[in-house]
């Protein structure tokens, strides 16, 4: 049945500035350029500067893509952003974007599902757009973790970075058949049994204060495997396709073991899956556009190409998608 599709415009990501490395950590924690990179496969991440918020690094990231898309403010109708790092409790970082780009007309808002973020942000995005009611989405995952980091826990603060990634979509009329591009299905689950073993210990409503991150990494690296490669194959077999149908895996960028895990469990080889954990290491809800903007713009993703992603996050929650790009 033809329909409206969510079809990708254009991809843009920033990373700020100044790069923090595993040597620079070594010199703070108890750790070794070697440990980090066996056990996760990151070299570096990107810590905003001081004043950087969010918003900022979602700015530069928005600007990329409405650039690549050639597309302008006008033609946008919605921003959902995923993130877990808010410039405020409110309002909404959705809205301070949608300012700072100039956009009067609309509705922005934030959804929240951590390192999953940007598969919900998609998700809605996209129900939004086949059903009408937006002509075109931008779809921003933007963190700073750096700013809920507890940088004396050498187990979670070489982790995570900070950056922002942004998805233009645009509804354009398909054939309803998995040949069309766009989005061609989403998945989504969660299961808050989960709380205690990747969560931060402070919120306006407990605390009264951000609070840091708190993680059993063990527990979470036992979950995601399973997880991420059931959400992938639900998400192909809701689209009518098979794991031989995929051009390209572009997953959350948590870790790279997870990463290969989970190719394998899915039975897709590595030279088809996009990995930029060394860059960056976890971003969060950036972490699936910065790889997806990357691999755009070196040339691997092509127009056309199939594409599924995958993510799991504190929650826990996890989401899938098929994405013809
Ligand atoms: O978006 C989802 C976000 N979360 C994740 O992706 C995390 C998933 N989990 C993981 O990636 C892994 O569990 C980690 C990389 C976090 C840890 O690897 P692991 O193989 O599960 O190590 P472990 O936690 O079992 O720790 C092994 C040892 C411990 O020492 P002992 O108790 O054996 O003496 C830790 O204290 O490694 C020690 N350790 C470190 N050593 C050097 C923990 N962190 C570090 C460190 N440097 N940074």
């Amino acid at each position: 049945m033809s329909g409206i599709r969510a079809v990708p415009a254009g991809i843009g990501s920033y990373l700020p500035e100044r790069v923090l490395t595993n040597d620079d950590l070594a010199k703070t924690v108890d750790t070794t350029h070697e440990w980090i990179v066996e056990r996760t496969g990151i070299h570096r991440r990107h810590i905003a500067a001081q004043g950087e918020t969010t918003a900022d690094l979602a700015f530069h990231a928005v600007e990329r893509a409405l650039a690549a898309a050639g597309m302008t403010v006008d033609e946008i109708d919605m921003i959902v952003v995923a993130t877990a790092t808010p410039d405020q409790t409110f309002p909404s970082t959705a809205t301070r974007i949608q300012h700072r780009i100039g956009m009067a007309h609309g509705f922005a808002f934030d959804v929240q599902a951590v390192c999953s973020g940007f598969l919900y942000a998609l998700t809605v995005a996209t129900q939004f757009i086949e059903t009408g009611k937006a002509r075109a989405a931008i779809v921003i995952g933007a963190e700073t973790f750096s700013r809920i980091l507890d940088w004396t826990d050498r187990a979670t603060c070489v982790l995570f970075g900070d950056g922002a990634g942004a998805l233009i979509l645009k509804g354009e009329t398909g054939t309803g058949r998995n040949t069309d591009r766009g989005v061609l299905s989403t998945e989504l689950r969660s299961d808050g049994a989960h709380n205690a073993s990747l969560y931060v210990d402070g919120g306006p409503s407990t605390t009264g204060i951000a609070g840091h991150l708190r993680m059993n990494g063990r527990e979470v690296f036992k979950h995601a495997v399973r997880n991420l490669a059931e959400i992938g194959e639900a998400a192909l077999t809701t689209a009518g396709l098979t794991p031989s149908d995929v051009r390209w895996v572009v997953p959350h960028q948590a870790n790279a073991r997870i990463i290969s895990s989970t190719a394998q469990k899915i039975g897709v080889e590595m030279d088809r899956v996009i990995v930029t954990v060394q860059d960056h290491a976890n971003t969060s809800a950036a972490s699936i556009p910065l790889a997806l903007d990357v691999a755009v713009r070196d040339g691997r993703i092509r127009t056309g190409d199939l594409l599924l992603l995958e993510a799991m996050g504190g929650g826990f929650t996890w989401g899938g998608a098929a994405v013809r790009w």
